[in-house]
């Protein structure tokens, strides 16, 4: 891996998304057999700085980190000196003063880890910018994806859910369709930006037609935290009209799987049947975080 930092899907090759699969796979098989020390990291340190709130995201790259023999520090913005008044830039070069090596940043501007990758000597992986991506989620995704059907290529991938607030949505669509996969997306017409169209992913005007055939059914978490008004009338309308249920899924392929990079809403954006049953790999994206993160920490440091 010839790259710092990982700070996006939209500007990585596919062998390079290619090469963080093939390592995360054999990171997930060496899990499942409770390798949980392996040195790759042992003479390094991460600071794991997050400026928005996490559970999956933030425990898994400390996990990830730790695993590998790495020595971890977490700093949160309410516990920093960023309530001094420090800057972003300034922050950096503490850390790297302090011989830090991996940056670990989560932050609410779209752009702050490109800003970050600029000035520190520390690698930089962006853990979600804003509503602009969050490129270890989706490689998660796409692992649990390859490592279900044994290939991305080909694919139908149906995404519903907030889009236009979801950097998820990006980074997957940027990922997926690199490999071959079909994107389809579906969400109320207030929550799907124009934009989204000519970046390859295909519009769809019903939850059904989103469905039909599909391979992956994901849903996204609907973000009332980034919307600042309405965009649909209550959560309960938005479940029923444009939730994911059991009648949805009948149109979908035979073996469908079910995903969602949680936190989930349960009974809004899928419900709790779908989030609880057999076609769903919620928690098992969860494991595959973990090892998809220590596969990005691994293949930066070399
Ligand atoms: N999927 C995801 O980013 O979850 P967290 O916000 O819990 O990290």
């Amino acid at each position: 891996m010839k790259r710092k930092d990982l700070l996006g899907l939209r500007g990585l090759e596919a062998e390079e998304i290619d090469l963080f699969l093939r390592e995360g796979l054999d990171m997930k098989r060496l899990l499942k057999q409770n390798g949980k020390s392996l040195p790759y990291l042992r003479d390094k340190s991460a600071t794991i700085l997050f400026y928005e709130n996490s559970t999956r995201t933030r425990s898994s790259f400390e996990l990830a980190a730790k695993y590998m023999g790495a020595k971890v520090v977490n700093i949160s913005a309410a516990s920093s000196s960023v309530q001094k008044g420090e800057t972003l830039v300034d922050t950096g070069k503490t850390l790297d003063a302090m011989k830090n090596d991996f940056i670990v940043m989560r932050h609410p501007m779209g752009g702050a880890p490109h800003l970050l990758a600029e000035t520190v000597k520390a690698h930089v992986v962006n853990a979600g910018d804003g509503m602009n991506e969050h490129p270890t989620q989706a490689l998660l995704d796409m692992l649990t994806m390859r490592e279900r059907f044994g290939k991305i290529e080909g694919l139908t991938v149906a995404i519903l859910g907030d889009i236009r607030h979801s950097r998820v949505a990006k980074s997957n669509l940027f990922g997926l369709k690199k490999l071959g996969a079909e994107v389809r997306m579906f969400a109320p017409r207030t929550l799907v930006p124009a934009e989204i169209g000519k970046m390859g992913a295909k519009i769809c005007d019903s939850r059904e037609e989103a469905a039909e055939g599909a391979d992956v059914v994901m849903g996204l978490r609907i973000q009332l935290e980034r919307q600042h008004g309405g965009n649909f009338p209550s959560l309960g309308e938005y479940a029923r009209f444009y939730g994911v249920n059991d009648e949805i899924m009948k149109y979908a392929s035979k073996n469908a799987i079910v995903m969602h990079p949680g936190p989930v809403n349960r009974g809004v954006e899928l419900t709790s049947g779908l989030i609880d049953g057999e076609s769903s790999l919620i928690e098992d994206q969860v494991l595959s975080g973990i090892a998809v993160r220590m596969a990005v920490l691994k293949l930066l440091a070399e």
